[in-house]
């Protein structure tokens, strides 16, 4: 096969898919989003629910994986059911999640963990959130709990997903989902950029505390600017604070996550729209595969020793042959990058499952489709085609570890 075809995937590569437990597990009825989705008045379109319902079916999510596959398998753990009320932590659920790290193992799924992908506990919620006093201590507090967890047979952790569009999430309770559009992001809160940044560094101690050979990071919402001509320095100024200030705080980490989707052009104005005849996804972002090349070079450029794992990419659509026309042309851009010598580790697809993409079912990333009636799951063309590569990656002799 040409280069155009497939993905030279190197030795000891991660091959995987993403998920994340609030968009397939079901029922996250602790966390803050749960209630936000039933708020009165909420611009949220409509409720997780039962999700994918993988809270109870990831064994078999797991086995369609392997079997499609992939080595890897990044999922987050939910600390709104690890500590549902302040200070007492469920022995039950870390055993839950501690039995998916096995059961991930057991499949030759090398299991990825994420500490915190959006959602939070209602009551970390009600006390004020990232920025009430003592936040970073209780975040802490909470890894350190959920140890058993990740302490062995786990070798990456994700501390936080993309902190950059955490710290957007009051724009977008005010501005409505709309507020994540096809042109620009909000300004992320300062103070709440600034605490996560030190929630980071604080799980980060936690985990190499309890094992140091855990290769830690957290991974960051790339943007992909692209300045047009005499708009290098707005583009500049519009990026550094939603995403490169966060790529920068990982400096002195084992590897930073590149997630990507679109691009984002940037004028003296500030950011613009994609072309009135662009190509969209069911998100509303435009088709634009290069993104992903674009971005992990970008973040290459600002922290050039720190290993590059994607952590995410993928589109949302309902034409299984965009997927994978898209996803060939992010690889492209990638193997060029590497090409280029840049250190990328690994390549995570989104997303595993059709799941809740934050307020509708209506964006589906996966590359398994979920009925919302019955959870029976159907791979589909893109899932076979991508799995298929990690098979020659194992075959060639992927790292164990
Ligand atoms: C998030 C995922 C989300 C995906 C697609 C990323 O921002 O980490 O949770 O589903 O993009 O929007």
């Amino acid at each position: 096969m040409s280069r155009d075809d497939t993905f030279p995937v190197p030795h000891g590569f991660l091959w995987g898919v993403s998920t994340a437990a609030h968009q397939i597990e079901g029922q996250n009825t602790n966390s803050d989003w749960w209630h936000k989705e039933h708020a009165a008045g909420t611009h949220i379109k409509e409720p997780s629910g039962d999700a994918a319902d993988s809270y109870h079916r990831w064994p078999q999510d797991m086995d369609l994986l392997a079997e499609l596959g992939f080595t890897d398998y990044r999922f987050s753990i939910e600390w709104a059911r690890i500590e549902p009320v302040q200070g007492e932590f469920s022995r039950a659920q870390i055993a839950h999640y501690r039995r998916m790290v096995e059961g991930a193992r057991a499949r030759g799924l090398r299991p990825m963990v994420t500490l915190h992908h959006f959602t939070v506990p209602q009551w970390f919620a009600e006390r004020g959130g990232w920025t009430a006093p003592g936040a970073t201590d209780l975040f802490a507090r909470y890894v350190e709990a959920a140890a058993p967890v990740f302490e062995t047979g786990v070798a990456h952790v994700c501390t936080i997903n993309e902190p950059n569009i955490v710290a957007i999430f009051g724009a977008i309770d005010r501005l409505g989902v709309g507020a994540i559009g096809p042109a620009g992001l909000p300004l992320p809160d300062k103070d709440i950029s600034a605490a996560l940044i030190d929630a980071h560094r604080r799980a980060r101690e936690v985990v190499k505390s309890i094992s140091p050979d855990i290769k830690v990071g957290w991974s960051v919402a790339t943007q992909a600017c692209q300045a047009l001509p005499g708009a290098e320095r707005i583009s500049a100024a519009y990026s550094w604070p939603r995403e490169d200030v966060f790529v920068e705080a990982s400096r002195d980490d084992d590897w930073v996550g590149v997630q990507s989707y679109t691009r984002t052009r940037v004028g003296m104005d500030g950011p613009i729209p994609a072309p009135m005849d662009a190509e969209r996804t069911l998100s509303g972002w435009e088709y634009y595969p290069p993104a992903l090349g674009e971005a992990v070079r970008h973040t290459a450029q600002i922290v050039p020793s720190v290993p590059i794992i994607v952590t995410e990419n993928g589109i949302s659509t309902s034409d299984d042959a965009r997927r994978i026309a898209y996803t060939k042309g992010a690889l492209k851009g990638l193997a060029e990058a590497m090409d280029d010598g840049i250190a990328v580790r690994g390549y995570f697809h989104w997303s595993a499952l059709d799941n809740y993409e934050w307020g509708s079912y209506a964006p589906t990333f996966g590359l398994i489709a979920v009925d919302p009636a019955t959870f029976e799951r159907t791979v589909k063309e893109s899932g076979r085609w991508l799995g298929t590569m990690g098979r020659t990656a194992r075959c060639s002799g992927t790292d164990e570890t």
